[in-house]
């Protein structure tokens, strides 16, 4: 009776561990950000995707490429701080505890550089004019996954001042 009560607990902390800790599938979804032509050589603008992640998407070149587009996320690593680009430096700065990244995302100093904590690099796509970062499908409900369609939140990039955002040098 003992061991069946044990299989029956260890059988509810399978199921419940399935829920509580999704899979990782590894699997993404293209998410639709801005055209192209709205981001400016050097410029940069804020996106939240449907699963409330904070992220920087920026051009670094003159092309229509993936490889002249970036995606960052702009929570600190090291304790989940806003972190923000200043062109002047060409750096992204924390003021938690001034943390520096380099315009990739590789820690540069303060307690990220220490803990070598880089922020987080989407995948860029883009297709006729349109750009698209790739978000992980384990993080997004079913609900935010059929609104994917729709776009995220970052559509006008010519507001960068009035939410922060940059010009990357
Ligand atoms: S939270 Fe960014 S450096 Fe500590």
């Amino acid at each position: 009776m003992g061991g069946g009560l044990i299989a029956g607990y260890g059988y509810l902390g399978v199921m419940a561990g399935r829920f509580l800790l999704p899979a990782e599938s590894g699997r993404t979804i293209p998410t639709f950000v801005t055209e192209t032509s709205r981001l400016k050589m050097g410029k940069s603008m804020p996106f939240v995707t449907a699963a409330g992640e904070k992220v920087v998407v920026a051009r670094r070149g003159p092309g229509e490429t993936a490889d002249d587009f970036m995606a960052l996320s702009s929570v600190c690593p090291h304790l989940g701080c806003q972190v923000f680009w200043e062109p002047q430096n060409n750096r992204f700065f924390c003021p938690c505890h001034n943390g520096t990244f380099a315009a990739d995302g590789k820690p540069t100093g303060g307690p990220p550089l220490a803990g070598n904590q880089w922020l987080t690099q989407y995948k860029v796509r883009v297709e006729n004019g349109l750009l698209f970062i790739d978000l992980p499908a384990d993080r997004l409900t079913r609900e935010q996954l059929a609104s994917q369609g729709c776009g995220g939140h970052g559509d006008d990039p010519g507001d960068d001042a009035a939410r922060g955002g940059g010009a990357l040098a």
